[in-house]
């Protein structure tokens, strides 16, 4: 029952969604990374929520970092972020723990841990949880910018409808960076809105599929066999609360295509050996080719929906109508593009160090 991911770098997750906190560890960093506290609170921004498209419950996310810090820059012993949990409703959950909503964890969390769970809000299932691993992994967020590895999301569809596909993906990872809403073309970003707005509206939720780029990856990075860089994205990605599917490059696409359309040619570009195509999302064999790695997350609808739902009475041990109260996101997409993020920066920081060694994020090399 651990909650701790890693191989050179851990991060280990805790709290409750009204619990008195939310926080995370760090284990394994060297000292003399430097702490960004403005870069933090601006990935805690991405995460939070925004007007109709997103739950009316915001916190101010007022993070603080309680060890492995000193003068700004981290010690090289465990770092914990704290964030306390300040707008709780717990009221709007009473019915939850003998109803469990469909599709979200309150059945099999009373299976698992036998009914103690804290079933307020979610427990320790909810999104509000990811708040706290989106700090922490910012701190080595801003450790793989320094070392010129940028990390950035769109939403490449939402419920029938496309964004464009990168184009310049540098340039696109920068503009994501800093909007709110996570597309890159406007036109296609105010589709999306209108959409997750009507499905509120409806008492509904819509899901849709984010693309993930990470730039200025160096080639050589996984660990095959089982540490592979797909293997190990993967493992954190599906640790996001709503992601059911993850593809790496063209993915299931490969299967509508021919050998030769499927293949990356390599050439050499500036003296830098790089593949015409990228098919292959940057990774051969589990291993980075030094092309951008890219991938995509199926993020589903939100579980929580308003309509009227089948669900049984676990007291009463039959079929019943669920109602549910409470606030929610009509989507859950738009928000978890930073936890995606987050994860991203997470894995690709412990892959480097597993491979270059632990000072390799450090300021002090
Ligand atoms: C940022 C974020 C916000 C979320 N908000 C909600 C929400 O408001 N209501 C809800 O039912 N689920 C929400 N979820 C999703 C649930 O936590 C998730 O569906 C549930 O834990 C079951 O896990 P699974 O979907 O991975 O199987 C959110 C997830 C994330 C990442």
């Amino acid at each position: 029952m651990k909650n701790t991911f890693g191989n050179s770098i851990t991060l280990t997750l805790f709290g409750e969604s009204h619990g008195d906190v939310i926080g995370a560890v760090l284990d394994g960093l060297a000292p003399g990374i430097k702490i960004d506290i403005q870069h933090i609170r601006e990935k805690l921004d991405l995460r939070k929520p925004k007007g109709k498209i997103s739950t009316s419950r915001v916190e101010g996310d007022e993070f603080s970092i309680v060890s492995g810090a000193y003068n700004g820059f981290t010690t090289g012993t465990p770092l914990t972020v704290l964030i306390p949990n300040t707008n709780k409703k717990s009221s709007d959950y009473s019915t939850l723990r003998a109803m469990p909503r469909p599709s979200h964890a309150d059945y099999t969390a009373e299976i698992k841990y036998h009914g103690f769970q804290d079933p307020r809000g979610g427990g320790h299932f909810s999104g509000r949880v990811t708040a706290a691993l989106v700090a922490a992994a910012a701190i080595l967020d801003s450790a793989l910018i320094s070392h010129g590895i940028y990390i950035g999301s769109h939403i490449s569809s939402l419920h029938g409808v496309s964004d464009r596909a990168f184009g310049d993906i540098k340039e696109d990872v920068r503009s994501l960076s800093v909007s709110e809403f996570p597309a890159l073309c406007a036109e296609s970003e105010e589709k999306m809105k209108k959409l997750i707005e009507e499905a509120a509206a409806n008492g509904d939720s819509v899901g849709g599929v984010l693309e993930t780029a990470v730039v200025g990856i160096p080639a050589g990075i996984g660990e095959p066999w089982f540490d592979t860089l797909e293997g190990l994205l993967a493992h954190g990605l599906f640790s996001v609360p709503g992601v059911k599917g993850v593809e790496f490059g063209r993915g299931f696409g490969f299967g509508e295509l021919f050998g030769s359309e499927a293949n990356d040619p390599f050439i050499m570009e500036n003296g830098r050996v790089v593949t015409e195509t990228n098919n292959n999302g940057g990774i051969n064999g589990g291993i980075t080719n030094g092309m951008p790695v890219i991938f995509r997350c199926a993020v589903k609808p939100t579980p929580s929906i308003f309509k009227e739902q089948s669900t049984v009475d676990l007291t009463a041990k039959e079929n019943a109508c669920l109602k549910i109260e409470g606030r929610h996101d009509p989507a859950i997409i738009h928000r978890a593009r930073a936890v995606v993020d987050a994860v991203t920066a997470l894995v690709i920081a412990d892959a480097l160090t597993v491979r270059f060694g632990t000072d390799y994020l450090a300021d002090c090399k």
